[in-house]
């Protein structure tokens, strides 16, 4: 925070300014811009290969960028990194923690590395395990872990030198509801406690369940950024869910709410037909339509967008779908 007579400006707790990262002839940043204020939970969501872990991988220190700039708490991750390490945690799209040892032992020696005395790292080390869940399994080897408790445990890993400003790179990728749930809770703490998060995924709903705000990436580049809401508005209405009764309607279904104006195109998933409708005057049409046509329908229900079908309208294409790329522009290591 910085201040100019009465003006008190509030520094973003991370700043990314014109981003440019090519791997070979890859452009995988393009220009990127990036604001998350203070305090905030910050969603980076993007198919895979959109560029989310190289813009970590940036901000953490981890990787150079081509062209631009980026602060963390006002710190210049290219000019003063150990600064700007000093105050971040990073937990990584893949596990950072040694299989070989047990939990104890990889909280107690990052704690070491981080500059701790013996007795600290100690103490710092078993209160994760229990704000994680972790106690009892505190002396068993990492590698006979399931994948949720890794995952907290990687996440504790990260926080051992409490800092400010964390980084979770795609945190809950591979674990059951259950354990989504139980990670999500505890980002949520550490938010609530202060901290800022930036948090990578492909999930629209963890997104959508834990970001303030959110930045939708494809290819490098921004392609929408606001509110979980603001985004679903981007998608062009609401959604109209018809299931008929006898699922052999489907197909005429389809071609009835093909027929109103104004509605985008529809689409049939099993029996399930759906449409996004600009307005609510239409679902009465629709229902009167469906009527007129002998289609007695079990289900009809109106709802906002998913992240998903809002990025399906804003980029073209599903988020599930890894962009296409010419095979000899994928370059390990020069082109
Ligand atoms: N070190 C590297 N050398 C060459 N290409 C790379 C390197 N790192 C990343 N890439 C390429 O850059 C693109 C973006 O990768 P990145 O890992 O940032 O995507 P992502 O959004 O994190 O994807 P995912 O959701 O799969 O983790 C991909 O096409 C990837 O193959
Ligand atoms: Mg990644």
């Amino acid at each position: 925070m910085r201040e100019r007579g009465d003006l008190v400006l509030i520094e973003p707790a991370i700043r990314a300014d014109q981003l440019v990262k090519s791997f070979g002839r890859t452009r995988v940043l393009d220009g990127l811009e990036l604001e998350v204020p203070a305090g905030a939970i910050y969603g980076l969501l993007g198919p895979n290969g959109a560029g989310k872990t190289t813009l970590v991988r940036i901000l953490t220190t981890l990787l150079a960028p081509d062209r631009g700039r980026a602060f963390v708490l006002g710190r210049d991750v290219m000019a003063e990194p150990q600064r700007v390490r000093e105050v971040i945690g990073l937990t990584g799209q893949y596990a950072a923690v040694d299989d070989l040892i047990t939990a104890r032992e990889n909280l107690y020696l990052i704690g070491r590395l981080l500059g701790l005395r013996p007795r600290a790292a100690r103490s710092r080390a078993a209160e994760l395990l229990t704000a994680f869940g972790l106690a009892d399994a505190a002396g068993r080897k990492v590698k006979d872990y399931s994948g949720g408790m890794r995952r907290r445990l990687d996440l504790a890993a990260s926080l051992v030198g409490r800092p400010a400003v964390l980084f979770l790179d795609e945190p809950t990728t591979g674990l059951d509801l259950a354990s989504r749930n139980q990670l999500w809770g505890m980002i949520r703490g550490l938010a609530a406690d202060g901290a800022t998060v930036l948090l990578t995924t492909q999930y629209l709903e963890e997104a959508d369940r834990l970001a303030g705000r959110i930045m939708v990436i494809d290819r490098g580049r921004t392609v929408a950024e606001g509110t979980p809401a603001e985004l679903k508005g981007l998608a062009g209405g609401q959604v109209l869910e018809v299931r008929p009764l006898d699922p052999a309607h489907t197909s005429a279904a389809v071609a009835v709410l093909a027929g109103l104006a104004g509605a985008a195109r529809p689409a049939a998933e099993e029996d399930l037909v759906t449409v996004t409708v600009p307005d609510e005057e239409l679902v009465a049409a629709a229902a009167r339509r469906l009527d007129e046509a002998g289609i007695p329908v079990r289900h009809l229900a109106v709802r906002l967008p998913s992240l998903d079908e809002a990025f399906l309208a804003i980029t073209g294409h599903r988020a599930e779908a890894e962009p296409a790329r010419p095979a000899m522009a994928r370059t390990e290591g020069g082109a």
